[in-house]
């Protein structure tokens, strides 16, 4: 049975994850209203991940015996200046969210929750994908500027994903 300290910080996660979907999902409706479909299907399939991963800790939850407690989702942010400005949000958010899975590493380390460390390393793993392909097109992106005919480019390279 997963001890109060660690399910109330699971609890915390699940919506940290939830409302990482609802943020990528303003960013794709971003992406639709400026006609950019490719970054607007990449953002739909990390929709797809973060519910996924929302999904991994309620199980995990549920398995051990514990009660999914779901919290509010804030409202996410609308407006972006350009596809960089979206991505570059991307990164710092994975960032915090890199820094919200090694928070609860450390307390399933200090709890002895061995079944929790287990889960969490595969979100620590993750996490390190979660930022790279962030980071990637955040590059992408810098040394693209302005150029009209790259971001199109890159649009039909992202909106492969998922497909
Ligand atoms: Fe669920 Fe993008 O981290």
């Amino acid at each position: 049975m997963i001890k109060d300290k660690m399910l109330k910080a699971i609890n915390e996660q699940i919506n940290e994850e939830y409302a990482s979907a609802y943020i990528y999902l303003s960013m794709s409706a971003f992406f639709e209203s400026v006609n950019l479909q490719g970054f607007a299907q990449w953002m739909r399939v990390q929709v797809r991940e973060e519910t996924a991963h929302g999904d991994k800790f309620f199980k995990h939850i549920v398995e051990r015996g514990g009660r999914v407690a779901l919290k509010a989702i804030p409202e996410p942010a609308f407006e972006w200046k350009s596809p960089l400005d979206v991505f570059q949000a991307t990164q710092k958010h994975e960032q915090q969210i890199t820094a919200c899975i090694h928070k609860l590493m450390d307390l399933a380390h200090a709890e002895k929750d061995y079944a929790a460390i287990g889960l969490l390393q595969w979100f620590v793993d993750e996490q390190v994908e979660e930022e790279a392909h962030a980071e990637e097109i955040v590059q992408k992106l810098t040394m693209m500027g302005d150029a009209k005919h790259a971001i199109y480019m890159l649009d039909r390279e992202l909106g492969a994903r998922g497909k």
